[in-house]
């Protein structure tokens, strides 16, 4: 999606979007999305709808930035968890419903690895202004997830099969319905989720960091931040892009095989759009599907591909993989040393992790990783990691190459006795 810049009041400098924050007692100005509405102008303000999205935190987190290689003051966590329905998702929900009002829809879809379906389910139950129809593959989605769309009263569909078979299904119905489609393939979704990377810059005090880290599944995020920096650039907002690590698991690595493995690179608009479809043939002939504890990045056939490799030239990216093992036990550092997140989440951790023992990201360099959904949405994963019940562990983890939880914090089992009881609190503490 392209503006018109020239014909738009564009601010001259960042530090202008400030004096909507004086304004704040309006609820456009109040939005960590609509505050930045100069830069996403698709609707008039006026008609964007808000439920109060975008108050997050950028948090110097230096006990994470240890544990990465970063050396102190360096490593920043965006805690995107502190959405109203506890994800990213509510950057782009907030712009996609917008947009579906303003055509005048009155049922919106999507197929959800969970976060996305929580996040329109509890924008139409605070809204009232659309109904909601929500695919999401059988099994296949963290409990905290689908108990926020059964919660917030959202028609949820469960296919027999995995999220991209509920993403192609998703598409036949909405078309056959003429139902709204807010899956990341709706382009001002995007527009929504660059105010991530603008509360970033906010909260850095415009200042560019060097490297954004962020998980990667539909491949929503990564192309919103390129475009994000791409036109920071172009309107002169900015004098340098940060560079970006996308980062897959390494059960769901289409993008990483495609781009690092095989080369696969924008091209000047003209990609190898061959060598994906084969890489997917063979992918079915194989019958090989995505398997992750990180289930919300558990995607196959990202939607957002090319999109994706755009953005990866405009901020000369890279993309890494990284196994369950490092995601849990990236995790359980986040959750130790601040707000705590999600498994998909900690994937950035683990990846910048990666990236500085290869010397590809600097430890004197300023990095910001993105932690894209709260700590709530699957407590099975994370009961499971700090586990004392060994054939819980071998159930949740064991099955997915998880041999070990270096970081656990077990708790203590004791009789229901005041002395064992205070012999357990001194000999622990
Ligand atoms: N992290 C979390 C917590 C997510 O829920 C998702 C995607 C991602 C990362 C990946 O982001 O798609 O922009 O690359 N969840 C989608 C969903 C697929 O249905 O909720 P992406």
């Amino acid at each position: 999606m392209a503006y018109a810049w020239d014909r738009l009041p564009v601010p001259r400098k960042l530090s202008d979007f400030e004096r909507k924050w004086s304004r704040r007692y309006d609820p456009h100005c109040f939005s960590g999305v609509w505050r930045f509405h100069d830069l996403l102008p698709f609707v008039p303000v006026e008609r964007c709808v808000t439920v109060g999205e975008g108050q997050t935190l950028l948090h110097l987190a230096d006990g994470v930035g240890r544990y990465v290689g970063i050396n102190p003051g360096g490593l920043f966590l965006q805690y995107e968890g502190m959405n109203p329905s506890g994800s990213f998702k509510d950057n782009g929900m907030s712009a996609a419903f917008s947009h579906a009002r303003s055509v005048g829809a009155e049922r919106a879809a999507c197929a959800s690895t969970g976060n996305t379906s929580a996040s329109l389910a509890l924008y139409c139950s605070v809204t009232r202004l659309m109904k909601a129809v929500i695919f999401v593959g059988s099994g296949k989605i963290a409990y905290g997830k689908l108990s926020q769309a059964l919660d917030y009263g959202a028609l949820t569909v469960q296919i027999s099969g995995d999220f991209d078979d509920a993403m192609a299904r998703v598409k036949e119905v909405s078309k056959e319905l003429g139902i709204y489609l807010v899956n990341s393939v709706n382009p001002f979704r995007l527009e929504g989720q660059k105010t991530i990377m603008f509360r970033v810059l906010e909260a850095l005090r415009w200042e560019v960091p060097d490297w954004i880290v962020v998980p990667g599944g539909n491949l929503g995020n990564s192309s919103a931040f390129g475009k994000a920096f791409f036109e920071l650039k172009q309107l002169g907002l900015i004098d340098r892009v940060p560079r970006l690590a996308i980062i897959n698991a390494a059960g769901a690595n289409t993008l990483y095989e495609l781009v690092e493995k095989q080369g696969l690179s924008w091209k000047q608009g003209d990609p190898d759009g061959a060598a994906v479809c084969r890489y997917y043939d063979e992918m079915d002939a194989g019958q090989r599907r995505a398997s992750t504890i990180a289930s919300a990045i558990e995607i196959n056939r990202p939607v957002n591909f090319n999109k994706c490799i755009r953005a990866i030239e405009v901020m000369d990216g890279v993309v890494r993989e990284v196994t369950d093992q490092q995601i849990l036990d990236a995790k359980a550092q986040v959750g130790a040393g601040g707000l705590g997140c999600e498994p998909a989440s900690a994937a950035s951790v683990a990846g910048a992790k990666k990236l500085v023992s290869e010397g590809v990201i600097g430890a004197d360099e300023r990095v910001v990783c993105i932690l894209t959904g709260h700590q709530l949405k699957d407590p099975t994963a994370t009961v499971a990691y700090h586990t004392t019940d060994q054939e819980l562990f071998n159930k949740v983890l064991g099955s997915r190459g998880v041999h070990r939880a270096a970081f656990a914090n077990r708790a203590v089992a004791v009789s229901n006795d005041l002395d064992e009881i205070i012999k357990a609190i001194q000999l622990y503490s």
